[in-house]
């Protein structure tokens, strides 16, 4: 062998010791392709060492290329495993930066809730309903004909000024009261009625008890034989569910276009118990609702012939009752959307 080679030798096994090392210090990508150039590069050591072979006698060349080469895959060989090693611990670190910590507390979204006015338009349905009652509902922009004159309200009628109308182009008008959808129901079916029909109204007023927009609930039973008694029953029934089975109720005269007779229920106050307070002023009662015996102009004015059939209607404000169950002292909290007031209920 000749000395080329011998010294060749030595050089292979330097070489290696220190690509070992090296190799062995390489963590990370940039680092692994930083030792691929330096080592197998075409400026690499390993291929400069091989552009060497040519100045070698002819002889001596197999010898030292068979020893350069194996060098070169033994590099080759050492790369591929590193970069193995080097892949898979970046995996595992890339793995361990994204871990979800499962028992942490999740991030809590406030859970909203519903409205008092709808929580308590809620127990109404639910009481109606109860009774075999269905809920219908009707236009909030009413012609003057539903709203009034087939209510016998006439135009130019006094009892016009008992509501403070929100008066629209031509004949229409925001209506005052849910009684129009009484009309609307008898004029598309025939008796047996019985029905509820909430909904939102409107009146031009505005104080600490008045809302120019407020919500009623409507009700209307018609059929043979129906008599003031049911209207009593049933409404005291209502009362006593909504208020407790020690409210007292009462009801007064009263007077409405569309029914006759007519009469007003009272609630004993809800904060005094009777005995007079400022919320009920000093009466020990609460107005919640206005009712009667459905007019016979009225039965007449949607095709039913008052001779056959007779009925009882009520109009309930819904904002009232929810005051009186809450013993809130201004209507207009309700509207106002303040979270403090809403978060309560
Ligand atoms: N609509 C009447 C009002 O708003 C209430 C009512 C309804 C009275 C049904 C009697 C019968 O004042």
């Amino acid at each position: 062998m000749g000395d080329e080679v011998v010294t060749l030798r030595d050089e292979v096994l330097r070489l290696t010791r220190e690509y070992t090392g090296a190799l062995a210090a390489v963590s990370t990508e940039e680092a692994l392709e930083e030792f691929r150039i330096q080592w197998l590069g075409r400026k690499g050591k390993v291929t400069q060492l091989l552009r060497k072979l040519g100045t070698l006698p002819p002889e001596e060349r197999p010898a030292a290329g068979q020893l350069l080469n194996r060098l070169r895959e033994e590099i080759e060989t050492a790369l591929a495993e590193r970069t193995r090693v080097v892949a898979a611990a970046a995996q595992e670190a890339r793995i361990r930066a994204e871990r979800l910590d499962l028992t942490l507390p999740g991030r809590r979204q406030p859970l909203g809730h519903l409205h008092p006015i709808t929580l308590v338009l809620g127990e109404i349905k639910r009481f109606f309903m109860g009774l075999g009652y269905e809920v219908v509902e009707g236009p909030e922009v009413e012609t003057d004909y539903y709203n009034f004159q087939a209510l016998n309200v006439p135009k130019d009628h006094p009892a016009r000024d008992m509501q403070a109308t929100f008066y629209l182009a031509g004949e229409l008008v925001l209506r005052t009261q849910t009684s129009p959808v009484q009309i609307r129901t008898m004029e598309a079916r025939q008796p047996p009625v019985r029905i509820i029909a909430p909904g939102k109204v409107y009146r031009n007023d505005a104080d600490v008890t008045h809302s120019p927009m407020f919500h009623q609930v409507e009700g209307l039973v018609v059929d043979r034989g129906i008599r003031f008694s049911d209207l009593k029953g049933t409404l005291a029934a209502f009362a006593r569910a909504l208020f407790g089975e020690d409210r007292a109720v009462r009801f007064r005269p009263s007077y409405f276009p569309f029914t006759e007779p007519s009469a007003e229920m009272d609630v004993s106050c809800v904060i005094c118990g009777g005995r007079g307070c400022r919320v009920c002023k000093g009466e020990g009662w609460l107005e919640i609702l206005g009712a009667g015996m459905v007019h016979p102009r009225v039965l007449e004015m949607v095709g039913y012939d008052p001779e056959e059939v007779s009925g009882f209607a009520f109009g309930l404000g819904v904002e009232r009752v929810v005051m009186l169950r809450y013993g809130i002292d201004d209507i207009r909290l309700f509207f106002e959307n303040d979270r403090r007031f809403l978060a309560q209920f």
